[in-house]
């Protein structure tokens, strides 16, 4: 069967067809990273409306690449959230329109769910039962993963998301939004002597995070000093290396707690290269290993959505008639994951 997944949460237009069977089969993205650059974050008016424009042409580009017609699809998953609330509808209108023009099953896709998933697009494969360490602009959680729609929240941050805290240092540092890649870029001149920033909740005895706190350490530091190219790259790897600690050490408790030996890092912190190499190296140390999604797949894109609504069609036995039936859909900003 072939799933059409479209994800439309935030600022990315993301469009994949997924195979059950041969995998998946094409992808397209646009992202709108130019048009928000220039108000230093988000504004969601402009991002629903580049929605409305990119959505059908990237549909249409995503069948041409899979050199399919609309016809061979057999089902439609679209992200119903969490997100911003008129992107999302964007997103949930094409995908509603076009299962009921075609008559076939349409599914509603919990966006972290997707995120993830998104490592079992690639090979070698996690299997279930997984501890998953959720890194994104919005979100960072670590989940116990049982299966599909088994999902266990150990913990998460109790203000600003991992990536979120990347991005508005980077703006303290200078660099346009969203800035986590420039920011590790930048870090990768850095000295790593020069400057120690707190690690908050390292010994919280839990697995929640708080991260808002360094983002204060690194506005003092900028004020205490005078900003040169090399003192801002120094401030970059000091908070990179303070987030990256919080992270690898809770990640490794998650595994010795929960005794599961698979890590899968989703999201778009995800991409980080020295998270990446740091949980290689202690996942090994430990006997366990750790999974990360193929780079273009760590930010928000199609293909984790049309992935995860083929595991949920296979699932779930979806019944057609009643899923024909339904005109009508309805998106949720904020939802727990939990409820699934
Ligand atoms: O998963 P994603 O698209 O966001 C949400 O769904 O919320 O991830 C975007 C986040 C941004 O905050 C971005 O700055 C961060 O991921 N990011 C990075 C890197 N690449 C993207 N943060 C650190 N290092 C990177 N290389
Ligand atoms: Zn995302």
């Amino acid at each position: 069967m072939i799933v059409l997944g479209i994800e439309t949460s935030c600022d990315e237009t993301g469009i994949a067809l997924y195979h059950t069977e041969h995998g998946l089969l094409s992808h397209t993205l646009y992202s709108q990273t130019e048009i928000h650059n220039e108000y230093g974050g988000v504004v969601p008016e402009l991002a629903s409306r580049d929605h409305i424009r990119r959505g059908v042409p990237l549909i249409k580009q995503a069948l041409k690449e899979a050199n399919i017609c609309l016809k061979e699809v057999d089902a439609i998953a679209y992200t119903q959230g969490p997100g911003l609330a008129g992107a999302l509808l964007v997103g949930a209108c094409i995908g509603s329109a076009l299962a009921f023009a075609l008559e076939i099953p349409i599914l509603n896709i919990h966006h972290l769910e997707g995120h993830l998933l998104s490592p079992l697009l690639s090979t070698p494969t996690p299997t279930f039962p997984f501890v998953a360490l959720l890194v994104s602009g919005g979100h960072t959680q670590l989940i116990k993963v049982d299966g599909i729609g088994q999902y266990i929240l150990l913990g998460e941050t109790v203000d600003d998301a991992a990536g979120e805290a990347f991005d508005k240092t980077a703006k303290l540092l200078g660099l346009d939004y969203p800035g986590g890649r420039a920011l590790a870029v930048l870090a990768e001149q850095g000295r790593s002597d020069r400057f120690k920033l707190p690690r908050p909740m390292r010994h919280s005895r839990d697995f929640n995070f708080s991260f808002s706190g360094l983002k204060t350490a690194v506005s003092t530091l900028i004020k205490n000093h005078k900003i040169t190219h090399q003192t801002s790259a120094d401030i970059a790897l000091a908070f990179q290396e303070a987030v990256i600690d919080i992270l690898a050490e809770k990640s490794l408790s998650a595994l010795a707690q929960t005794g599961l030996s698979q890590l899968v890092v989703a999201g778009g912190v995800g991409a980080n290269t020295q998270l990446r190499k740091r949980l290689i190296r202690e996942t090994a140390g430990i006997g366990a290993t750790v999974f990360f999604p193929e780079l273009e797949f760590c930010t928000d894109n199609g293909a984790m959505i049309a992935f995860a609504g083929a595991m949920r069609l296979q699932k779930q036995n979806i019944n057609y008639q009643q899923q024909q039936a339904m005109t009508s859909f309805t998106v949720r900003a904020r939802w727990d994951l939990e409820t699934l």
